[in-house]
């Protein structure tokens, strides 16, 4: 089943002599329960890719249709709502909200709309993340690890059609990278959750059953792996 398809997306940046076109032309289907790694040089158009697929951004041309939705139709609110909905954003810094506590960090996409956790799937994905002993606690209080763990339980919560994820552990060590891949991958393989993930690390990008490749706003390889 299709989950995400986007056809010719161009995005350009500023205009006259300052124009910069990061994105030129790009079309791409993933289907749902794939991981699929986004790998490419600095500047090539990875980041302005996964913002343009999470509807953070619009693209100058192109159409994106993420779970049905058509998202270069949306106006601002509708955009804001898709994406708290539909689409689960990680970065490599974790935008917590220091003044309260992880569970309702966890729980504030649900929040924001007055809606009710299931309980049993907060506590799965809690206790796999192994963030459990931690819920009353105050981001600040947790490693970065630890923080990006809750970074990537809320966005989970939803259980969006789409987990996207820009450089998750460029700022972890070794060990804590591979703990937060291998829980992605578990998220992938159990609950068939799609994951788009920037790397810039070849081992990383090894482990996803889907490489692409982008160069100069292009996609130059496609390459599956299962
Ligand atoms: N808001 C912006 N305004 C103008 N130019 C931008 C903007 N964001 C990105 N760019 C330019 O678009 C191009 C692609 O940038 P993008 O951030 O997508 O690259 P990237 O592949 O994510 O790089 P990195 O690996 O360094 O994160 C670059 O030339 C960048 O300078
Ligand atoms: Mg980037």
């Amino acid at each position: 089943m299709e989950i995400l398809k986007c056809e010719g997306i161009k995005k350009v940046y500023g205009s006259g002599a300052n124009q910069v076109k990061a994105l030129d032309g790009i079309d791409l289907v993933v289907d749902k329960g794939e991981f699929v790694a986004i790998i490419g040089a600095s500047g090539s158009g990875k980041s302005t890719l996964l913002h343009i697929l999470g509807s953070v951004d619009k693209p100058t041309e192109g159409k994106v249709v993420v779970g049905g939705t058509d998202i270069s139709a949306l106006d601002k609110t509708q955009a804001a709502i898709f994406r708290r909905r539909k689409v689960g954003l990680v970065y490599q810094f974790y935008n917590l909200i220091p003044t309260l506590t992880i569970r309702k960090n966890i729980l504030m996409p649900l929040l924001l709309d007055k809606k009710k956790p299931n309980q049993e799937f907060f506590d799965q994905i809690v206790k796999s993340l192994g963030i459990a002993g931690k819920l009353e606690s105050l981001p600040n209080q947790l490693s970065g690890g630890q923080q990006q763990r809750v970074a990537i339980a809320r966005s989970l919560i939803y259980r969006p059609a789409l987990l996207l994820a820009d450089e998750p552990t460029g700022n972890l060590d070794q060990k804590n990278s591979k703990e937060i891949i291998d829980m992605l991958k578990l998220f992938n393989r159990n609950f068939e959750q799609t994951i788009v993930l920037i790397t810039h690390d070849e081992k990383i990008a090894l482990e996803a059953d889907r490489i692409i490749t982008i160069e100069d706003g292009c996609i130059i390889s496609d390459e599956s792996r299962r």
